[in-house]
């Protein structure tokens, strides 16, 4: 969870399992799924310290919602940015940012997609084709 950082979905993680893994996760999934309190380009600061020490270039991943984040990634040196659950929850964003610049993910991190990853990776709350 330290990677994604949001809500922990202990529920919906218990029930992509069969029993007895669906009863021990929900009783237990607490003590190894933490909750990390989310916020926008999450892992910056750490992704700084890297870009200061190496020469090479380097993408900047975790909670990357925004132009402006994304300007602010280019503007500390790191070539790309990468979107993971922006993109999931809507496959169609950068095309919308490009048309309006102030669209913000619709993505809330409540990481209910990672229990998916199971039965078909998609974001529960975005439309299925
Ligand atoms: C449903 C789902 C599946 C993922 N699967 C993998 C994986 O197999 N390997 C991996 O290194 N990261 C995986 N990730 C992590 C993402 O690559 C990314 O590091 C993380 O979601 C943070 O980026 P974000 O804030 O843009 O979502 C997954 C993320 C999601 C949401
Ligand atoms: S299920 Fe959808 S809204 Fe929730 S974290 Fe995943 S992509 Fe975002």
């Amino acid at each position: 969870m330290y990677l994604f950082t949001g809500d922990a979905p202990v529920r919906e993680f218990a029930a992509a399992f069969p029993q007895p893994a669906r009863l021990g996760l929900r009783l237990g999934g607490r003590f190894f799924l933490h909750e990390y309190p989310y916020r926008e380009a999450y892992l910056l600061d750490r992704a700084r310290q890297f870009r200061a020490a190496l020469r090479l270039p380097l993408i900047l991943l975790g909670g990357i919602t925004t132009v402006e984040t994304m300007e602010l990634a280019m503007a500390e040196g790191f070539a790309f940015v990468a979107l993971a659950r922006a993109l999931l929850r809507e496959p169609d964003l950068v095309r919308r940012m490009e048309a309006d610049r102030s669209v913000r993910s619709l993505c809330v991190h409540c990481n209910r997609c990672m229990p998916t990853i199971y039965r078909g990776t998609h974001c529960v709350l975005a439309e299925r084709p």
